[in-house]
């Protein structure tokens, strides 16, 4: 049965593979010698999630695992400033259409994520599982989720379901049906089934309530 701190991991699943397909993006323009491909451009979408994100751990998650296990949070606080540099010299490498750095720039970005999304998935949140009450954590995650702008919903939407899987689709629809009012699911689910085209139907199949 899928809960709301589910869904962290599926954002977490998100953020692996765009950052894949930035830094294969990169790597082949730095082959290429034909100058940075416009696909590297998807980074700034990604990073505007990825801050929205991290915001949302800092507000709502890091406070919590602060009062059940003192000054574990401050560091996973440290990684997240290691992102946000990580992002400027990408973004540094782009606007100076520097190739070689983009690539290098982008590897570097990569190799830190999956480190702290890991240590995150491993530890921080098995601590938050184990330690923090369950309607502590959907609070929390609902908090996490408020840090979208309502008018970029969409494109939160559109950027998500296309990443995942359709297990991650499945958990992510289950828990938008659970704690979305009815109103906006239905909208929500319209979207959904726009943007992962015939894998719909695989999804009408594992959660029949959608029909
Ligand atoms: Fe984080």
């Amino acid at each position: 049965m899928a809960e709301p701190l589910d869904s962290i991991k599926v954002i977490h699943n998100a953020f692996r593979l765009d950052m894949n397909l930035i830094d294969a993006t990169a790597l082949d323009s730095a082959r290429g010698n034909k100058g940075l491909s416009p696909a590297i451009e998807r980074f700034r979408f990604f990073n505007e999630m990825l801050v929205w994100h991290a915001h949302g751990e800092e507000l709502a998650i890091f406070p919590m695992v602060e009062t059940v296990a003192p000054s574990v949070a401050e560091a996973y606080e440290r990684d997240h400033r290691g992102l946000d540099a990580a992002f400027d010299a990408l973004n540094d490498a782009v606007s100076a259409n520097d190739v070689l750095a983009a690539a290098r720039a982008s590897s570097a970005f990569k190799f830190h994520l999956d480190i702290h999304l890991e240590k995150e998935d491993a530890h921080l949140y098995r601590i938050v599982r184990e330690s923090v009450s369950k309607p502590d954590q959907a609070k929390a995650v609902g908090i996490m989720a408020s840090q979208v702008p309502k008018e970029r919903f969409k494109e939160y939407i559109s950027w998500l379901y296309p990443l995942i899987d359709n297990t991650d689709r499945e958990i992510m629809i289950r828990i938008m049906q659970m704690v979305m009012p009815p109103e906006v699911f239905g909208q929500t689910k319209l979207l959904i089934k726009y943007v992962i085209g015939n894998d719909w139907t695989e999804m009408t199949r594992r959660i029949p309530t959608l029909e």
